[in-house]
């Protein structure tokens, strides 16, 4: 499934990725693909506060990983924008996370030939007007997600 969206302001995209975290149940992959500025952090920040977390997330290009435990649901933020090989996210404990958190990727195209096959995929493109955003989903996580937001009228489609 295909839909995209415009967003004129940062505050637009975040208003979007926190309905997409308070519907979360724990376990949804995000494969965050775009250029260097064109919103992963900032769409990880409204999903965090969706997911009921406090802490202000931070963008971890530095680190690959920063993991927020202190909410009611688990979010794991990694950012693969210096990842040498596909394989290292393993050594990053991915596998073990799988299943067990939100898990949030920056620069996931970096590692895309080991990633399951249940994820939500929204890509960011710079646009005149601010950000262009296309999302493809597939798996039956990132299915029911959608489904109960589409239930509370939440606008799942684009515009
Ligand atoms: N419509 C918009 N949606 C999101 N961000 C916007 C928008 N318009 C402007 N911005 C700005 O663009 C920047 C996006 O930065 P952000 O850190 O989210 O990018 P990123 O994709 O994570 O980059 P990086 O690859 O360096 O980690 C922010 O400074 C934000 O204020
Ligand atoms: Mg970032």
């Amino acid at each position: 499934m295909n839909d995209s969206f415009l967003f004129t302001t940062e505050k637009e995209m975040r208003n979007w990725s926190y309905q997409l975290g308070r519907y979360c149940q724990g376990k949804e992959l995000f494969l965050l693909a775009g250029d260097l500025g064109a919103g992963k952090t900032t769409f990880t920040k409204g999903l965090a506060k969706g997911l009921g977390l406090k802490d202000l997330v931070t963008s971890p290009t530095f680190t690959y990983l920063n993991i927020y435990n202190e909410g009611p649901l688990r979010l794991c933020h990694y950012d693969l924008y210096r990842l040498h090989s596909p394989d290292d996210l393993e050594a990053l404990g991915f596998f073990d996370y799988l299943g067990e958190a939100v898990i949030a990727i920056e620069w996931a195209e970096k590692a895309k030939k080991i990633l399951p096959d249940d994820f939500m995929e929204i890509s960011f493109l710079f646009h005149s007007r601010g950000r262009k955003i296309t999302v493809h989903y597939q798996g039956p996580l990132s299915k029911a997600l959608i489904s109960r937001m589409e239930k509370q009228n939440i606008e799942t489609t684009g515009h």
